[in-house]
This record gives structure tokens, C-alpha cells and sequence, in this order.
């Protein structure tokens, strides 16, 4: 579990605190959301829980490892991987394949092992193809993916993941959430996933929401649909309109208009459903 006791962080320099009084528990296993307005905390929470921001006030701690305590870091951040938004800040090699046996390397495993580690990591976002290309020739979305596979070679037992999904297509952005949900299944991993996509979140057991550097709030996603468009204040856009149709299509079997961009629009094929 990770724990937050009352922490407060404020970068050097500036007049008030980043993010402020947070207590939360991160179980293992757990699908967490973290939504809220630009500002609001949510990358700098993200730091604080792999021990790269050490809180000022309160503690953090990683399965009972303090990160306060120097000699717990290097440990803390080979349980929590930690995946940044902007990808071009987190690859540094010459080839993809090279990037991602960059950790495993560092952790000295055998180069078979390593080999073997990379090809499933390569596999398991689609990029097996690309493992041979330098990593500035990809496009975003690409870049991003090899951002978490080499998050994923490591194995850790917490992702978190800051707005990872920001330059991917939506079927890719699908395709990779299903797979750290299935990931999260079979390999016990615990998923902290910043974003500011409801879409994304609803999938979350809970969700929390920041504002000005606190957590207003955490609920279960239910709990957060029931908002419906105060959500917006929250900076949370609430759910497009596509997908309630395809929910009610999924779940009340009958089929409705794609098309429909206007909810008098949907109101009235709802009414003349036979
Ligand atoms: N390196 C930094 N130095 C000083 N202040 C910073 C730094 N990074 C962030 N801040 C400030 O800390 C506050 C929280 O920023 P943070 O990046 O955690 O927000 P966020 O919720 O991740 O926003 P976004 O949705 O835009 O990514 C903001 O007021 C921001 O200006
Ligand atoms: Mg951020």
C-alpha cells in the first residue's frame, strides 16, 4: 500500500504549497483515477508517491518504506514506476529495444532474461515492430508507449501514470487501458492514472478529484456520474454523449443513431424506441 499522512509540498521558490494536507491510501490491486483542473496537484502528487518530491510536512510511504528516509529510495522507485506526460523527457537511448532493457540493465539481469523481458514489454503496447528505431523518429502516441513499456520491463508493483493517453488515437488509448487492466489482474499491479478523460476514470474502483492542491473529494465512479455536469467546475468534462449511446444500446439492446450530437435529439430517439 502507499500512504499519504497529511502531506503538504511546496516547489522552492514559489509562495504557496503545490498540494497540501493529503492523506489517501493507495491499496495494492487498486484501479485509482486522479482527475482535476490544470494546477491542481495532480503531477506533483504523482512525484511525491515514487519519492522524486519529498513531501514538507507529512509522510509517504511505500509498503511501510518511508521515502523520507534516503535508503528506501532506491527501492521505493523499483516499486513505483512512475510515467511522465510529456515522453520526449524520459527517452534517452539510441534504439527503442535499447531504452527499454535500460532499467532491467540497470538492475543486472542476465541478458537473455533482459531480452526476453524487453520482446513481451514490445509486445504487450503493439510496438514490436519498432524495436530497432530510434526513439526521435516516433510520433507521440508512439513515444508514449514505449514509455510505458519500459515502465512495464520493470515490473513494479504500482504504475502511475501521468496523462499517459494525451497524444494516443482512441483506439490505441482503449487497446492500452484494457491491457493495464488485464496487467493489473494477473500481475497484482496497482494503477494510479492521472487523466482528463472521464471515460478513462469511470473504469477506476475510485476516483479522486483535486482542487488547489487538495483532494476534494474520492468516490466511486457512480458516485461521479450522479454529478453530471457539476463536474464541470471540477474541471471534469462530463461524459460525451457518444458513449452514454452506445451504454444504453450495450446494455437495453436497441439500437440508436450515432450520429446524435444534440441531447433533445437523443431525448426524442429514446422516445420513439419501439
Ligand atoms: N517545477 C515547478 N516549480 C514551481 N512550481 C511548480 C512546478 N511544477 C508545478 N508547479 C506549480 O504547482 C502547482 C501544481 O502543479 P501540477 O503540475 O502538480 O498540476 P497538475 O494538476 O498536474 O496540472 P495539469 O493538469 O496542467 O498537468 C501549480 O500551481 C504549478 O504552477
Ligand atoms: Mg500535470
Amino acid at each position: 500500500m502507499i500512504r499519504l499522512s497529511d502531506i503538504s509540498y511546496t516547489y522552492p521558490q514559489s509562495k504557496g504549497p503545490a498540494v497540501k494536507n493529503i492523506s489517501l491510501n493507495i491499496r495494492e490491486n487498486q484501479f485509482m483515477a486522479i482527475m482535476g483542473k490544470n494546477g491542481s496537484g495532480k503531477s506533483t502528487l504523482a512525484r511525491l508517491l515514487n519519492g522524486l518530491l519529498l513531501p514538507d510536512t507529512g509522510e509517504v510511504t511505500v509498503d511501510g518504506l518511508s521515502s523520507l528516509e534516503a535508503n528506501n529510495l532506491v527501492e521505493i522507485r523499483k516499486r513505483v514506476g512512475l510515467l511522465f506526460p510529456d515522453p520526449d523527457s524520459q527517452l534517452l537511448s539510441n534504439l527503442v529495444e535499447e531504452e527499454i532493457a535500460f532499467g532491467p540493465e540497470n538492475l543486472g539481469l542476465n541478458p537473455d532474461k533482459i531480452r526476453k523481458r524487453v520482446d513481451t514489454a514490445l509486445k504487450m503496447v503493439s510496438m514490436e515492430d519498432y524495436a530497432k528505431y530510434p526513439p526521435y523518429l516516433l510520433s507521440g502516441g508512439q513515444k508514449q508507449k514505449v514509455g510505458i513499456a519500459s515502465l512495464l520491463v520493470m515490473q513494479p508493483a504500482y504504475l502511475v501514470l501521468d496523462e499517459p493517453f494525451s497524444m494516443l488515437d482512441p483506439g490505441s488509448r482503449k487497446d492500452l487501458l484494457t491491457l493495464l487492466l488485464a496487467m493489473r489482474r494477473e500481475l497484482n499491479i496497482t494503477l494510479v492514472l492521472i487523466t482528463h478523460s472521464l471515460e478513462d476514470a469511470i473504469q477506476a474502483d475510485q476516483i479522486v478529484i483535486m482542487d488547489q492542491g487538495e483532494v476534494i473529494r474520492i468516490a466511486y465512479p457512480r458516485e461521479i456520474l450522479e454529478m453530471g455536469t457539476r463536474l464541470a467546475s471540477l474541471g471534469i468534462e462530463p461524459l460525451e454523449l457518444s458513449s452514454f449511446v452506445e451504454q444504453l444500446e450495450r446494455e437495453a439492446g436497441v439500437s440508436i443513431a450515432h450520429d446524435i450530437t444534440e441531447i433533445e435529439s437523443l431525448v426524442e430517439a429514446i422516445c420513439h424506441l419501439s
